[in-house]
């Protein structure tokens, strides 16, 4: 299912046959970990409600172009230590795995994208549940030309993404072509001028085209994440 929404969604924005082959190839790499390593391998005897793995594919403005953003959710967590780049990812050379994660940043390299891992939540099911995405990104030769949207409808479309998602209790504020989103304590978004203004503990000040919400979203998701995983050690 991974390869055949990869294929489809990628294809359908006229990425070179190649480079969807490749997206293939890596999405097929971060879904088999999630069954192998989060699901532990074996096939489900009762189908939970919440918590499956999710292939989510999104588009997000990147400098004067777009990104398509492909990301693998499970709920489990990391086997070992978390990869932060390629240094740590050669397996010794005897040994039988450990190479899809290095295929993955051999591909992403080649192609101008990334990839990482960070927490996150699910966006499916019938409860949002805690997790962790893997993800990899990959240039695609568009102009970024999502929906236009006013401040407040971009504030209202990112309240409702996030409520979907389990976060809140979420404070909405609109005034005169402006409006601001209060999270948490640590997390308030302003909206003016077309743009998201957003302070994000961890990660600082950021501004985004209204356009972006869903970016705007999961960087909130993301930062919740690990605020709540912070509270908890
Ligand atoms: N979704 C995941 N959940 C938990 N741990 C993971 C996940 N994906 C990867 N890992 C951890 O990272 C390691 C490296 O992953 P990688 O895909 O490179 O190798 P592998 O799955 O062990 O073997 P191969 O992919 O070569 O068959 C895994 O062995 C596992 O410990
Ligand atoms: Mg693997």
């Amino acid at each position: 299912m991974a390869r055949e929404a990869v294929r489809e969604t990628l294809g359908a924005l006229r990425l070179a046959e190649g480079v969807v082959d490749d997206a293939v190839t890596m999405v097929s790499e971060l879904a088999t970990n999630a069954f192998v390593h989060a699901l532990g391998g074996r096939p489900l005897l009762v189908m939970p409600t919440a918590g499956l793995p999710e292939v989510q594919i999104y588009g997000r403005g990147r400098g004067r172009g777009t990104e398509v953003v492909v990301r693998v959710f499970d709920s489990a967590s990391w086997c070992g230590t978390v990869p932060s780049g390629a240094g740590n990812l050669r397996p010794p050379t005897e040994a039988e795995g450990g190479r899809g994660l290095e295929l993955v940043n051999a591909l992403t390299v080649e192609h101008g994208g990334r990839w990482g891992a960070h927490r996150s939540r699910s966006q499916t099911g019938l409860t949002p549940v805690s997790g962790k995405v893997v993800y990899f990104t990959l240039p695609v030769a568009m102009p970024w030309r999502p929906t236009r949207r006013d401040c407040h409808e971009a504030a209202r479309e990112l309240r409702r993404l996030l409520a979907a998602r389990g976060i809140g209790p979420l404070h909405l504020n609109e005034g005169w072509r402006m409006a601001v989103v209060s999270v948490r304590a640590e997390i308030t978004v302003w909206v003016r001028d077309e743009t998201f203004f957003i302070t994000l503990p961890g990660a600082g000040a950021a501004c985004h085209p209204v356009c972006d919400v869903v970016e705007v979203a999961e960087a909130i998701v993301r930062c919740n994440e690990d605020l709540n995983a912070c509270a908890r050690r």
